[in-house]
């Protein structure tokens, strides 16, 4: 067996892909497992997109395309950034990724150097720390509260920079804790970052998942517009359109950005699926009424999830103003469990004994916090809490005995 790359044995598996896969497994071996893990939407891709991918394969759309994504795309991408986020975009600031995933990957191989520190706000989406280790740079974890909205304050951000902070992430809505940052906390975040000479990326994935009122605000928004090209935006159809298999992102940003990840997309991917663009150029310009029907859905579980979870004892949530999660505070549990318990023998025990899979907070920067995803039927959201709050009940009392 040769050795392997120091690089490679830095970084760690993506946990929310293996428990997800752990759960598939024990599905497939009979056992009724109930699964808050995906991170996906239960939802099928709506039919127009569907359709647009099969006539874009019988038109014989099959070959490669353009190394930054098919130029139709790139300038719809670029339309839409500019009607929601009101700042001018051209084609050439846009590029298209193998999901928004690789738009980051791709971002964090062009700015860093070795050695480079990145802050990325805890609670943090798991594979931001892995993406910037392998790129050899820093991950410089800053803890946020749920009291504070589990937002970023300037003070603290202005403690971390250093001679080698090259960028700041700002994930909002939030996955793992849904949180939206308030417009004026990420106003000021965004000057103070770019004040301080640092791109800040902003991963919005979850832009159009947002309920009960709340409004997601971009910081190229609120961006300062003479220090707009410090800002990276990553979106992408995995979330919004029910798209998460036919992997398509992208990323918006300075030209010289663009150009230097498509340099590396040319050197790894070439592009990615000529009809998945096809079917994204669907999406971005069909229908939407379906969107207000699964916002409403997912209101609907995430108020179910929240007041079953929050009956359970010992267990405390937010409500999540968006995305499709559901942070839980489970300190005061594995205090009484005792034995040393943590997020991760609780997700284990959650998983063998309610055949419930939920996420432990430690694969997001949040020992003591579970997981839970409401992208799941309403069914299932009331059986598989049940479970878990009966199998919760049948571990404190046998550890009173
Ligand atoms: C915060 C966040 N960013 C990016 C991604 C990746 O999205 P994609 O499937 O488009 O690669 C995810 C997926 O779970 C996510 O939660």
């Amino acid at each position: 067996m040769p050795s392997l790359s120091s690089r490679v044995q830095r970084i760690k598996p993506s946990p929310t892909l293996s428990i997800t896969q752990k759960a598939a497994a024990l599905r497939q071996s009979g056992l009724d497992i109930l699964s808050f893990s995906a991170g996906e939407p239960d939802f099928d891709t709506p039919p127009h997109i569907v359709a647009a991918a099969e006539e874009a394969l019988r038109k014989g759309q099959t070959r490669y395309t353009a190394t930054a994504g098919v130029p139709a795309l790139r300038s719809a991408v670029a339309a839409e950034s500019e009607r929601i986020r009101g700042v001018p975009t051209k084609t050439e600031d846009v590029i298209i990724t193998v999901g928004a995933k690789h738009a980051l990957y791709l971002l964090f191989q062009v700015l860093l150097d070795p050695g480079d520190e990145v802050i990325i706000p805890a609670p943090y989406w798991v594979s931001y720390p892995d993406q910037v280790l392998l790129a050899d740079g820093v991950p410089v974890i800053a803890p946020t509260f749920a009291t504070q909205n589990f937002e970023l304050s300037c003070q603290q951000l202005e403690k971390l920079i250093t001679a080698r902070t090259k960028a700041l992430v700002i994930n909002t809505p939030s996955n793992p804790t849904g949180s939206i940052y308030r417009r004026d906390s990420l106003a000021q975040l965004t000057r103070t970052a770019v004040e301080a000479g640092l791109t800040v990326i902003c991963d919005e994935i979850y832009r159009e998942l947002v309920y009960g009122g709340a409004t997601h605000v971009s910081p190229l928004s609120l961006c300062p517009p003479d220090k707009r090209d410090h800002v990276f935006v990553v979106d992408g159809v995995s979330k919004t359109y029910a798209m998460t298999g036919w992997r398509i992102g992208w990323g918006i940003g300075h030209t010289d950005i663009i150009k230097a990840m498509t340099k590396i997309q040319g050197q790894d991917v070439s592009n990615p699926t000529s009809f998945a663009q096809m079917a994204t150029l669907a999406a971005l310009k069909g229908p939407r009424e379906f969107l207000k029907e699964w916002q409403a859905e997912y209101t609907v579980r995430r108020d179910l999830m929240v007041e079953r979870l929050s009956a359970i004892p010992g267990l405390s949530c937010l409500t999540p103003q968006g995305a499709f999660y559901v942070l839980a505070d489970v300190t005061q549990i594995l205090e009484k469990l005792g034995d040393q318990a943590t997020d991760v023998t609780l997700s284990d025990k959650l998983l063998e004994e309610a055949h419930v899979a939920v996420v432990p907070g430690s694969a997001f920067g949040a020992p003591g916090t579970i997981r839970l995803s409401y992208a799941t039927s309403r069914r299932e959201i009331e059986m598989g809490v049940a479970r878990m709050a009966e199998a919760l009940g049948r571990m404190g009392q046998l550890r009173q005995k």
